[in-house]
C-alpha cells in the first residue's frame, strides 16, 4: 500500500503547530514541521475566540512552510471533555453511531444534542452481555468553530481527535502499569492517567505556564517578556535565583494540587492501583527543575517524555531542526499523525 500524506494540526493558545507525515502501516515519517504564533486570546483553552486571526495564521503557516498537502488531522481540546469507561448493551458496530446518543443520554452531564460522541470498545476477559469501552464526549460547538476556522484557510479537515489522546499516542511509556501523562501548555493542562495506553482518567484543567509568567511579572515588577525570560532560564532553581524560583514555586502550587487530586481520584476509583510515574510534555514541561519538583511533591518519578519516540524523523539534528527543539510543544501534532495509519 502506498503512503498517504497528511498534517497533524494542533491549534494551541500560544501557537499553531503543524507536522506533515507520510502515513504507512509502519511508523509515520515526518517530512515537514512548521509553527506560527497566535495573538493573545485568539484561542483560549481550546476555544477559538478570534477565527480570523486563526485563519490568517494558518494561511501564513502554509505559505511559509510549503506543506505538500492541505489534508489535516485536527486536535481538539476543551475543559468539558468527558472520557469515561462505560458498559453498553451489545449493538452491531454499523448501528452504534445512531444508537450512541440514546444509549448515553442519561450518563452525560451535558445535553446529548450539544455533544460530539465517540465510543472505543476495550478488550474484556470472558463473554459478556454488554460491551465495555470508553465513551468520549466533547461540546460540539467549539469543535465546529475550530473546523470552520481551519477550512476557511483552504484546508481540509480529514479527521478530528482529542488532543490528549494524540499526546498519549506520541508520548506515553507503555508498560503493564499505570502512568500519568501531562501536557502542560500555556493556559491549559491535560492530565491523562492510563494503563498501558488505555486512558482511565482524563481531565483538562485551566492552568499552565502563563500563570507562572504572570505572577513573576507582578511580584518582581517585570514586563511580560522579561518575566518569560526569567521563567525559562531560572524556573524552579533556587540556586540560580532564590527570589524568582520561590515565586515560580508558588505559582505552580495550584497545578500540583490538581495533579495530586487526579492521582487520588484514580486510586479511589481503581482500588489497589496507583500512578507509578509521571511523563511530561507541552511547552511548560520545560520549566527548569519541574521534573525534580513533581517527583518530590508527588512521590513518583517524573520525567520529560520524548514525543518523537514513535516516528521516523529523517531530517533530525542540526541547527535547522525546529521540530527537535520544539518537540515538547509539538506532542499533539506529532501524535495526530500516529492516529492516522
Ligand atoms: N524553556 C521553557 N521553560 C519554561 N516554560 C516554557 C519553556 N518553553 C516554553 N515554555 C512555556 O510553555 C507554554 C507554552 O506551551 P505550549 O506551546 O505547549 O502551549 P499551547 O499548546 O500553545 O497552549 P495551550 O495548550 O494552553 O492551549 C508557555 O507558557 C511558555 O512560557
Ligand atoms: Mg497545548
Amino acid at each position: 500500500m502506498s503512503a498517504t500524506t497528511l498534517v497533524g494540526l494542533d491549534v494551541g493558545s500560544t501557537s499553531i503547530r503543524a507536522v506533515e507525515a507520510s502515513i504507512s502501516k509502519d511508523r509515520p515519517t515526518i517530512n515537514n514541521f512548521g509553527q506560527v504564533f497566535l495573538p493573545p486570546d485568539a484561542v483560549v483553552n481550546g476555544v477559538v475566540k478570534d477565527d480570523r486571526a486563526v485563519t490568517a495564521a494558518l494561511r501564513h503557516l502554509w505559505t511559509a512552510h510549503t506543506f505538500s498537502t492541505k489534508n489535516v488531522a485536527l486536535g481538539v481540546t476543551h475543559q468539558q471533555v468527558i472520557v469515561r469507561e462505560i458498559d453498553l448493551p451489545k449493538v452491531p458496530s454499523k448501528d452504534l453511531r445512531h444508537a450512541l446518543p440514546f444509549l448515553v443520554r442519561d450518563v452525560l452531564p451535558l445535553p446529548v444534542e450539544q455533544a460530539l460522541l465517540d465510543f472505543y470498545p476495550l478488550p474484556t476477559a470472558g463473554k459478556s452481555e454488554t460491551t465495555h469501552g470508553l465513551l468520549v464526549a466533547v461540546p460540539k460547538e467549539p469543535v465546529i468553530d475550530t473546523v470552520r476556522a481551519v477550512e476557511n484557510a483552504g484546508l481540509h479537515v480529514e479527521s478530528v481527535d482529542l488532543a490528549c489522546f494524540a499526546a498519549l499516542r506520541a508520548s506515553a511509556h507503555l508498560a503493564h502499569d499505570t502512568e500519568a501523562l501531562l501536557d502542560i501548555g500555556a493556559n491549559g493542562t491535560n492530565i491523562v492517567i492510563h494503563a498501558d495506553g488505555t486512558p482511565k482518567v482524563v481531565r483538562t484543567v485551566p492552568r499552565g505556564g502563563a500563570e507562572i509568567t504572570k505572577m513573576l511579572a507582578t511580584r518582581l515588577g517585570l514586563t511580560n517578556s522579561e518575566a518569560e525570560t526569567v521563567k525559562c532560564r531560572v524556573g524552579l532553581r533556587g540556586d540560580e535565583n532564590a527570589e524568582s524560583a520561590a515565586v515560580a514555586d508558588e505559582a505552580l502550587r495550584p497545578l500540583v494540587t490538581e495533579i495530586r487530586s487526579s492521582f487520588n481520584y484514580y486510586s479511589q476509583s481503581h482500588p489497589g492501583k496507583r500512578v507509578r510515574r509521571l511523563a511530561l510534555v507541552g511547552g511548560a514541561a520545560l520549566l527548569p527543575g519541574l521534573a525534580e519538583k513533581l517527583t518530590q511533591d508527588l512521590g513518583v518519578p517524573a520525567f520529560l517524555s520524548d514525543p518523537l519516540q514513535r516516528v521516523h524523523d529523517v531530517r533530525k539534528g542540526g541547527r535547522h531542526d525546529a521540530l527537535g527543539r520544539f518537540r515538547s510543544s509539538a506532542a499533539v501534532s506529532i501524535g495526530l499523525t500516529l492516529g492516522a495509519a
